[in-house]
């Protein structure tokens, strides 16, 4: 991409008008809607899955980001793209065969993304780099909005931008937590395409002023 994307997730929306929270940001300026599906069991959290996915299609055209925070996440892969979903991303740890998960979500005709814990090493992706079209990397641990962005990742995004520019290819490289108009320069430095912020959007009392504050932090 030759500008900042901005996905608010979902996830610091009010969960009883969530069709008129996605509008809200479309109208507001947002790229894509980032949505946080959490099973209470490979995260202590427990959220939404893909019947309200679908349902959410219906109102908006942005890209829908879906985040797989659970496991096993292969047997729900169908559902989640029949719902709707534009990009599914999945953490390594939530099944023993990430190759094939990849290949399932692009054989599904969707963008397959790889999200790295913050423990998580970046040789994890690099044997998977061509089936990838979105890295995503973790500035909190996964579970919950509102957390403290982790400094300690910066690194990580700086050479996960290097071994992306290395393969030539259209990666995406994501970054989810913490990320706020203090904290976005810092990943956007360090090689950053797309900034996903919950509670610097959804908690703002103006959605579109929140996004452009993100975005105002410039393109890399
Ligand atoms: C955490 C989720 C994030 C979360 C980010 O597990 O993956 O997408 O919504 O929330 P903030 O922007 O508030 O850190
Ligand atoms: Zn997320």
């Amino acid at each position: 991409p030759n500008r900042t994307l901005i996905a608010p997730s979902l996830l610091a929306a009010d969960f009883a008008r969530l069709g008129e929270e996605t509008r809200a940001v479309e109208q507001a300026g947002a790229d894509w809607l980032h949505l946080d599906v959490m099973d209470g069991h490979f995260v202590p959290n427990i959220t939404f899955g893909p019947l309200v996915v679908k349902a959410l299609r219906q109102h908006t055209t942005m890209p829908m980001d879906v985040h797989l925070m659970i496991a096993p996440a292969d047997p729900y892969i169908v559902a989640f793209a029949e719902a709707g979903a534009d990009n599914i991303s999945v953490h390594p740890e939530s099944g023993p065969h990430l190759h094939r998960t990849l290949q399932l979500i692009r054989s599904l005709g969707k963008k397959a993304g790889v999200v790295l814990n913050p423990a998580t090493p970046v040789q994890t992706v690099e044997n998977v780099l061509d089936l990838a079209d979105i890295i995503m990397v973790m500035t909190v641990n996964p579970g919950f909005g509102g957390q403290a962005f982790l400094a300690s990742q910066l690194p990580k995004i700086a050479r996960l931008r290097e071994m992306i520019d290395e393969t030539g290819r259209d990666i995406v490289l994501q970054i989810d937590g913490g990320i706020t108009p203090k904290t976005a320069p810092l990943v956007l430095e360090a090689g950053a395409d797309c900034l996903i912020a919950g509670t610097a959007v959804y908690g703002a009392p103006d959605y579109a002023a929140a996004i452009a504050a993100l975005r105002a932090t410039g393109p890399r």
